[in-house]
């Protein structure tokens, strides 16, 4: 049993010999380590402050203290701040994304089109302040020559890097003779480092065009009619060709047209002044030798109401002609009577 009295005696003698008081736990600086870290400290005990990893001090990196009698640490000025990794913001022909270089941030990185990132696409700064892994590059992105499809050959192509060739550089093929192209002519190196969809030649033939009624056809005396191979049509006397006279075989394997020849009319009213192309025009004069497939002629008509006068159209299609049923032809006899066209015109 130990009396209250000697308790406080024992203490007392405590007091004495160390000094009096204890240093509490120090004060915690940012980015800063102490050791040794305990609660509390006796007078004489050493501590030594660090500036963490990644961080550093204007004066020294490091302060050492010891806990004096008095128990109270000395005032401590050491400033942690974090390191900075050099200058990163700009990546040429790419884009760095940043908040600030200092350790322990990463920045990012990525290329423009057209160009890739050599390297990774983040880095940090580390605790010595370098950027690692190192900073990458953005190169350009090259397609190798581009593949000639069967039946085709280049007609435009100049590599710009070397034998290859950059982002957007354009190649042109052309097909042999005979062969029809399908898709574009022109391919683009991509932003993946491949040609966009190369063309394919076909060979084309087309059928031997047959002979037009009324009319002829020639054509090369080949064995068989190829894609761009051309025809040329023509009607006999009296019959006009409805369609071009050259046909040209097209890449589906089809003549550009099939014309025909179409007959002329013979005109079957004596005698009539009819408008031909805007003029006035004597019908059995101007077209004693018939009139051709497609031709137009306006009828003059009386309106006996309002004794004024109107035109119709007539068109000669393939042989067949028809007068206006308006259009009065008068016996030559009837010389009192007066012809539509020399009445006054309708006013609409
Ligand atoms: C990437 O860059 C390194 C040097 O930084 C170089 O040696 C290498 O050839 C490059 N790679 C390509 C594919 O360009
Ligand atoms: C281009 O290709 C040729 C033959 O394939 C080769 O000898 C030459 O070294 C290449 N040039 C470049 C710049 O790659
Ligand atoms: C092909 O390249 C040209 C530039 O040479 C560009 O203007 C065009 O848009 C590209 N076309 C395609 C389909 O990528
Ligand atoms: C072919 O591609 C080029 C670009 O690559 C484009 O400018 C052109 O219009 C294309 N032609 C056709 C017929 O689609
Ligand atoms: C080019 O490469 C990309 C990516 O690999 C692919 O998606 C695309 O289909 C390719 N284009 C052609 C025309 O081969
Ligand atoms: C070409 O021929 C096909 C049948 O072979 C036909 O369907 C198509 O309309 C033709 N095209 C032309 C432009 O004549």
């Amino acid at each position: 049993m130990i009396s209250p009295v000697r308790v406080l005696f024992l203490s007392f003698l405590c007091y004495v010999a160390t000094g009096g008081r204890t240093c509490p736990k120090p004060e915690a600086i940012p980015f800063a380590t102490v050791v040794p870290l305990k609660p509390s400290y006796e007078a004489g005990e050493e501590i030594r402050y660090t500036c963490q990893p990644g961080y550093y001090s204007t004066r020294g990196d490091m302060r050492r203290f010891i806990c004096p009698i008095t128990g109270m640490w000395p005032a401590n000025s050491l400033k942690c701040v974090p390191r900075v990794c050099p200058f990163a913001g700009i990546l040429e022909n790419g884009i760095v994304r940043y908040t600030t270089f200092e350790y322990p941030n990463s920045i990012s990185f990525s290329c423009k089109t057209g160009y890739y990132l050599n390297g990774t696409n983040t880095a940090k700064c580390s605790e010595d302040g370098k950027w690692t892994p190192g900073l990458p590059v953005c190169a350009p992105v090259t397609c190798a020559p581009p593949p000639v499809p069967m039946f085709a050959k280049l007609s435009v192509y100049k590599p710009s890097a070397g034998n290859n060739s950059v982002y957007q550089d354009t190649a042109v093929f052309q097909c042999l003779p005979h062969y029809a192209m399908f898709g574009n002519d022109t391919v683009n190196c991509t932003a993946h480092g491949n040609w966009t969809k190369l063309p394919e030649c076909k060979e084309v033939k087309c059928p031997f065009p047959s002979r037009p009624d009324n009319g002829f056809v020639n054509y090369p005396a080949k064995q068989a009619l190829h894609y761009q191979d051309k025809a040329t049509y023509g009607c006999h006397n009296n019959y006009v060709l409805d369609g071009p006279a050259v046909v040209e075989c097209n890449k589906f394997g089809n003549w550009s047209a099939q014309p025909t020849c179409k007959a002329s009319c013979s005109i079957p009213v004596k005698k009539a002044t009819v408008l031909y192309k805007g003029e006035r025009v004597k019908l059995q004069d101007k077209f004693k030798n018939g009139m051709l497939h497609g031709e137009k002629v306006s009828f003059f008509c009386k309106n006996k109401e309002k004794k004024c006068s109107y035109t119709e159209e007539a068109q000669c299609i393939d042989g067949t002609f028809e007068v206006p049923k308006c259009f009065k032809e008068h016996s030559s006899l009837a010389f009192w009577k007066t012809d539509a066209w020399d009445v006054k015109p309708c006013e609409n």
